[in-house]
């Protein structure tokens, strides 16, 4: 890279003495190519951040996921990569497992299976990954580490890829390790056996996925080094280490971006998606997120490629990196191989150049500056970028070239009208070289692929609140989603449940089915908690019929202004109205129910049914049980607003049943 670097300088030395004179840069396939391109992708979980999307309806839907995964559309993305449900908070909320118990196996749960179908209907040749950020607590046999027994490990991550495969016909291509966290090289090699012995000797282990330290042991172990097909980091900040590079492995950039996608995000995508390449020769790079699909004020809201959390309206919002992304997806595929002769322009910004080997040639320049491509991490060293004329020379397969085919996206912050991936008129080719005008804050893709295409569709519904008046008795006899709409799981697991033994009014019901505390990720709550609605909350009564299953120490609770979820669950405040299996009541503060506002006698049991009403106005609460004033005016000072949310006292089975919200 160093010597590309200097090369374009020396050029530059001998012809550019007059500032006027671009600077001259090579491309030739002739002096020997560099690594293959594996793809850009988003990843869809950890955690949760795909919840709301599902909701959507038609035709919204399937636009978002149109402007995600169709070929030559949008993002056109090329790798779907997607959380291993692990029951557990992993961000912005916790993913169903397939198996919650150790006799358990469903591989209907969630919305991961159906999102890979979406993504593989529009592009078969999607690369899809399975990665696990939490484990369910029978799999680390109550201790949180799931290394221990690395078989029963193995078993249940290969047992998701065979469900894959035979229940939904998706091939899973690569598999991870566990997200972010300490690897162990008994179990990756345990791992490694376990998939060839059920004879998916195909799909790849990536490892990973936190920093580069893996490459270390690959270094002393061949049987390690054998186990591993790619070592993929995480915000690598577009640099790897030495020790990667002598694995001499496909290296990924496998989880990156999570950056606020504004203009300054797509900058930052547009920075790496070429630099990861030319500083790290990394040959993939996935955004965390895929879709920022979540609610907003959970952790890290908005870091995803596009927009779409408003189910309720069926706004969504296109966001630049998208269209960054399409610069390279659009014109180029995975098996295409980057040129030797990429690098750092003069002035600042950088260039990257692909081909597929039958004379195409697809060249992606960005220019954007410092502070207007700043990512969420690492930190970012300071750097000039000028505007700057640059010539292209084309040799080797490419010098006959005549026309490219060009697409401008500009961020433009000064003018604060940018426009994003317009398609130019054709540049003609003389004399095998081109030369162009570059400002600051841009990305062009020069291209001989002429099928590129800025997919629209007629403007979304306008944006608007949840809705204030809410309602759901949960009656679905067969629902696409085990998850009833809306409801963003922030510890344990609620699915719909039928229990058709019940006579009366509560055969379909909402269920918290997680009895263990899991191998987390996060720090998940003691409690288990869902919230709904809209954060900017503040007086609204929330009614809920609730069904303990747990004799003497169940609890249920319904709540208001829920002001925290995600990795901070464990200190969300708000009013919280319990009940519990010993016939007593509670109104906390809190969800750990350290700070009482009222308590006393209910009469609650469990297997029988209560309706809990919990209204809460200016600094007062009030409470019903049955329809009954149970306690009232308790004095509650904060927070002003948050979600409505319901939940139980522990990892415990409980049932809820028409969950009603009216706003005032
Ligand atoms: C999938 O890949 C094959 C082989 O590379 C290619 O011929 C085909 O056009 C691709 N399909 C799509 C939808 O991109
Ligand atoms: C470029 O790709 C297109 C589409 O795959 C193909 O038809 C063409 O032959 C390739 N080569 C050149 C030099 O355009
Ligand atoms: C950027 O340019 C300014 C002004 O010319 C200069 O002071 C600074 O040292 C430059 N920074 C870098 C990192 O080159
Ligand atoms: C680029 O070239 C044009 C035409 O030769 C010239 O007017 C302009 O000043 C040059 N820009 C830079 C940044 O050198
Ligand atoms: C199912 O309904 C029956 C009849 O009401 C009840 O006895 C039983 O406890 C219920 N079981 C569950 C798990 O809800
Ligand atoms: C909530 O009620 C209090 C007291 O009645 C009032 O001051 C406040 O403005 C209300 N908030 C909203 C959003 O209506």
């Amino acid at each position: 890279m160093i010597y590309k670097l200097s090369f374009a300088i020396a050029l530059c030395f001998s012809l550019c003495f007059d500032l006027s004179i671009a600077e001259s840069y090579v491309l030739d396939d002739k002096i020997g190519l560099g690594r293959t391109f594996d793809g850009i992708g988003g990843l869809s979980g950890g955690g949760a951040t795909s919840r709301l999307l599902v909701n959507y309806a038609e035709p919204y839907r399937s636009q978002i996921l149109d402007y995600l995964f169709k070929p030559n559309f949008g993002a056109s993305l090329q790798i779907l990569k997607v959380e291993i449900g692990g029951d557990a908070q992993t961000t912005d909320g916790t993913e169903p497992s397939h198996m919650h118990y150790e006799n358990d196996e469903n591989f209907f749960r969630g919305y991961e299976w159906w999102l890979m179908r979406e993504a593989k209907k529009r592009n078969p040749n999607i690369t899809l990954i399975g990665l696990p950020w939490a484990f369910p607590g029978w799999v680390g046999h109550g201790k949180n580490w799931p290394y221990d027994f690395p078989d029963i490990t193995a078993s249940y991550v290969v047992s998701w890829i065979l469900g894959a495969e035979q229940y939904h016909d998706l091939n899973i291509d690569y598999v991870g390790i566990w997200n972010e966290r300490n690897f162990d090289s008994k179990y990756i090699k345990v791992l490694r056996d376990t998939l060839d012995k059920v004879g998916l000797t195909g799909v790849g282990i990536i490892a990973a996925d936190g920093n580069w330290d893996v490459s270390n042991a690959m270094g002393v172990d061949p049987y390690l080094n054998d186990a591993v097909e790619v070592v993929g980091a995480h915000y690598p900040g577009t640099t790897t280490v030495i020790e990667a590079l002598k694995t001499q492995k496909k290296l990924w950039s496998s989880e990156d971006y999570s950056t606020f996608n504004d203009e300054v995000g797509g900058g930052c995508w547009a920075r790496i998606l070429n630099q990861n390449y030319v500083n790290g020769l990394m040959t993939a790079t996935i955004s965390w997120n895929l879709v920022a699909s979540y609610y907003e004020d959970l952790p890290f809201g908005r870091d995803g490629l596009m927009t779409a959390e408003e189910p309720w309206t069926g706004n969504y919002v296109v966001e630049s990196p998208i269209w960054i992304t399409a610069h390279t997806t659009q014109f180029s595929q995975p098996g295409w191989t980057y040129l030797q002769t990429v690098g750092h322009l003069v002035h600042g910004g950088s260039y990257v150049a692909l081909t597929d080997s039958k004379g195409n040639l697809t060249v992606v320049i960005e220019t954007m500056t410092h502070d207007h491509s700043v990512c969420i991490r690492p930190p970012l060293l300071p750097f000039n970028v000028t505007a700057q004329n640059v010539t292209f020379q084309l040799k080797g397969s490419f010098a006959s070239i005549k026309e490219l085919q060009v697409w401008q996206s500009k961020f433009d912050f000064k003018t604060k009208k940018p426009f994003f991936f317009k398609k130019l008129s054709p540049l003609k080719i003389y004399d095998g070289s081109f030369t162009l005008s570059l400002d600051v804050d841009e990305v062009y893709t020069l291209t001989t692929i002429s099928t590129g295409q800025k997919g629209t569709y007629p403007d979304p519904p306008a944006s608007g609140p949840f809705p204030k008046v809410y309602f759901d008795d949960f009656n679905v006899a067969n629902p696409s989603f085990s998850e009833a709409p809306d409801f963003a799981d922030q510890t344990g697991v609620f699915e719909y449940y039928i229990n058709l033994t019940d006579p009366g009014p509560h055969v379909f019901t909402l269920r918290q089915v997680v009895t263990q505390m899991p191998v987390t990720w996060a720090t998940d709550a003691d409690q288990t908690i869902s919230v709904i609605g809209d954060y900017k909350w503040q007086n609204l009564t929330v009614m809920c019929d609730v069904f303990m299953e747990t004799v003497k120490t169940g609890g249920v609770f319904i709540a208001v202004r829920v002001d925290k979820g995600g990795q901070s669950v464990r200190s969300a405040k708000g009013v919280f109205f319990w009940v519990f299996a010993d016939g007593s009541y509670k109104v906390t503060n809190d969800l750990v129910g350290k700070t009482v506002l009222a308590e006393g006698l209910s009469g609650t049991r469990a297997y029988g049914w209560h309706t809990l009403t919990l209204t809460v106005e200016g600094e007062y609460a009030t409470g019903l049980l049955n329809g009954y004033p149970l306690w009232k005016n308790a004095v509650v000072l904060g927070p002003k607003n948050g979600w409505a949310a319901i939940g139980t006292h522990s990892f415990e089975l409980a049932q809820f049943d028409n969950f009603a919200v009216e706003v005032k």
